[in-house]
């Protein structure tokens, strides 16, 4: 159960989650010094590793680099702070002032509050922890408050917390980095000394590295050995320095905003950063896997009693062209062949028939859509689908009407070029005027014409990012365009409580802990190649749920790799997360669509599994056998899918063996009626029935009896 000590006269707490703990103290000084994070510890056992205060080596040591709860640039400190200031006077040092503490235990959680205050300056600090029933992840986020009534307080750089890694050696940093369809591509290294530094300068979550990683000390394995992992709940741009020093201290400080964003804390004013989770697992990199699995279903996504539906997206089958006749013959052989929600992308609204024109018009094309979008959400919704509409409220292409009544509201400075990328420009959402504006159609978007999912998309990274009429602080446009981002996005779900939203940044450009609490999936990639996929969904797999990985099933060849792939290969990889079909099925031949329709059932009988069930990932990606299976929670149903690239001659398949089974138990194999003994299955394995040759695949259904 989650709980919170604590001891020493009130300067050491000990947190509990469900089978972990953490524990953190004060120094004569009053900083906060990390204690424990691991396995789980009684209070006496915390108190006997607090320690004395650390004391530098020599004069040119600090004292306790890496070995804080959030290193401020202040005193002998030389690692990358967690928190810089600069007071109105030219002073950067902070120095720590204990004011108090708060646990607040509350139904199903435990909360705990440290509040600090500068030794001289109005600046006031707090840390807060907060620890949940049932999981491991502890959430972690830093409020400063400017406590003066004169002067600016100038924050450099205001990191969540910083994670302290237990001593070991052989450190090595597993992330997920990559690039437009090629996201979340798992990399595994050792840490070098000195900093490494993962970031995002493009005022979203990006691409090329996600807010996540995990460090362990070279022996943990799938399944086995410890893992400390962390990720950012945060969908603009980040930083997250990973330091490990000379003497193998590792440590991580991270938060959001890139190097260089600065916030001016005005007299009374407030900033809080967002979360960021940290888990500690002793069950490899799967178990922790499924351990954030688990967090986010519980904690994270808002609707977690919801299966996701089977949607169909126009996008690759019918790009810019849409129109109300080819739309709604789609929508007919979407729902013959089992969809439950169909999606229209791109191209509705204003001039946008590519996309140099048209973005930031949100009405209705009437050329293309005459009596409006209601006939063919009217149709949608008769056929017993859900309606979903593509939008990207915060993007404009110069030539668009919007843009040519208020220039102003994009991102740029006076004296600069105006980038385009995509031929579109980043609106400032920092600005409320422009925030409200997209609300505002927003709302009467959905309440008009009954629309239940949007695709929240979001093409192209900052540049000149100046917002010239506020010339106080225009630094800040960096953190409050993605709050205005998230506010829009609560207050549509707030009323319209029926409204589901996908996250989508280009393809998977945001895809972190930030938007998933305001959202219900995730598009992980605009690269549906079944064969790429495998490997970016493993990468998205590392910390993020089966049930937000949006996963389509399109069309041969695949129109960006110019792969063939047999259907069911891209059916099988598609069912490893939120299924949905992308392809222009008003094309298929009859015998792909009595396939579809047939995988889309099987979809249905084996999601409740997918969506909820731990993962096991049985080998690493891009082997020539790729094979994942999922564990119902009350572990009596288990999916297999087994992926086979590259068939060779002579070489069999290896059997795939199955954690997570009941040795004691027999299953089923619920479409051969072939039994199996679970401790078999757990040390033998089993061997996958595919058909010969390149890109086969199978899905195993098994059952405990
Ligand atoms: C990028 C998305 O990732 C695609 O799925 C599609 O919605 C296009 N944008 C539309 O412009």
């Amino acid at each position: 159960m989650a709980a919170i000590d604590c001891a020493a006269g009130g300067r050491m707490w000990l947190l509990h989650t469900a089978s972990t703990s953490y524990a953190l103290a004060l120094t004569a000084q009053d900083a906060p010094k990390h204690v424990h994070w691991g396995p789980p510890l009684t209070l006496t056992q915390a108190l006997s590793v607090v320690g004395p205060d650390p004391e530098p080596a020599n004069s040119f040591d600090g004292a306790a680099d890496g070995l804080e709860e959030l290193a401020v640039d202040g005193g002998p400190r030389f690692g990358p702070p967690s928190l810089q200031v600069r007071f109105a006077d030219g002073t950067r040092a902070f120095e720590w002032l204990f004011l108090g503490h708060e646990i607040v235990e509350g139904e199903g959680e435990a909360l705990l509050r440290l509040d600090f205050r500068d030794r001289h300056y109005p600046l006031q600090v707090s840390l807060s922890y907060r620890v949940l029933d049932g999981v491991d992840v502890i959430e972690r986020w830093t409020t400063v408050t400017n406590s003066g009534d004169i002067d600016v307080v100038e924050l450099l750089r205001l990191d969540s917390a910083a994670w302290v890694i237990p001593p070991r050696t052989g450190y090595r940093l597993s992330e997920t980095t990559g690039w437009w369809c090629a996201e979340t591509q798992a990399r595994r290294g050792e840490i070098a000394r000195g900093e490494t530094v993962l970031t995002s300068r493009r005022g979203i979550t990006g691409h090329h590295a996600n807010p996540s990683l995990m460090i362990d000390a070279g022996d943990a394995g799938e399944e086995q050995g410890e893992v400390w992992s962390a990720a950012l709940a945060w969908s603009g741009s980040w930083r997250i320095t990973t330091a490990r020093t000379s003497d193998d201290r590792v440590s991580v400080t991270g938060g959001f905003g890139h190097d260089g964003v600065s916030w001016r804390l005005q007299p009374g004013e407030t900033l809080a950063t967002p979360k960021f989770l940290g888990l500690y697992h002793a069950s490899g990199f799967g178990g922790s896997s499924r351990a954030w699995h688990d967090y986010a279903v519980k904690h994270v996504l808002p609707h977690n009693d919801e299966i996701r539906p089977v949607l169909y997206n126009s996008w690759e089958a019918t790009a810019f062209t849409v129109n109300d006749q080819q739309q709604r013959a789609l929508a007919v052989h979407a729902a013959d062949l089992g969809v439950e929600m169909f999606v229209m992308d791109d191209g509705w609204f204003g001039r946008r028939t590519n996309d140099d024109a048209g973005l930031g018009d949100w009405q209705v094309n009437r050329e293309r859509f005459p009596e409006g979008l209601k006939p063919l959400v009217d149709q949608v919704h008769r056929l017993g689908m859900r309606f979903g509409l593509w939008v990207e409220p915060e993007m404009v292409n110069p030539d668009s009407d919007l843009y040519r009544e208020h220039p102003d509201w994009i991102l740029h400075y006076a004296n600069r070029q105006r980038t385009e990328l995509r031929n579109q420009l980043v609106l400032n959402f920092a600005r409320a005027e422009v925030a409200d504006w997209a609300l505002q159609w927003l709302r009467e978007l959905v309440g008009e014409h009954g629309i239940d999912f949007l695709k929240w998309d979001m093409n192209r990274a900052f540049s000149e990012a100046g917002w010239p009429s506020n010339t106080g602080d225009p630094d800040r446009l960096w953190i409050e365009h993605t709050r205005a981002v998230y506010r829009i996005m609560d207050t549509l779900r707030a009323e319209y409580p029926g409204l589901r939203i996908e996250a989508c940044g280009g393809g998977g450009g945001r895809i972190d802990f930030g938007v998933m609490a305001r959202t219900d999936q995730m598009w992980t990639s605009d690269n549906t190649d079944a064969y790429d996929r495998l490997e970016i969904q493993h990468g998205f797999s590392q910390f993020y749920p089966p049930r937000a990985m949006a996963a389509w099933v399109t069309d041969n060849p695949n129109f960006l790799t110019g792969r063939t792939i047999p259907l069911p290969f891209r059916f099988h990889v598609a069912m490893c997360g939120a299924l949905g079909i992308g392809g222009d099925i008003g094309t298929w031949a009859g015998e792909d669509l009595a396939y579809a329709r047939e995988q889309i059932q099987l979809y249905k009988e084996i999601r409740e599994v997918v969506q909820y069930g731990r993962l096991y990932r049985l080998s690493p990606p891009a082997a020539d056998l790729t094979a994942l299976s999922y564990l119902s929670p009350d572990g009596d149903r288990a999916v297999v899918f087994g992926f086979r690239t590259a068939g060779h001659y002579g070489r069999a398949d290896a059997a795939v063996r199955l954690p997570g089974l009941d040795p004691a138990a027999q299953y089923v194999d619920e479409d051969s009626g072939v039994s199996h003994h679970g401790a078999v299955l757990l040390s033998h394995g089993l061997t996958l029935d595919l058909p010969a040759g390149d890109y086969a695949s199978a899905v195993v259904r098994l059952r405990r009896v």
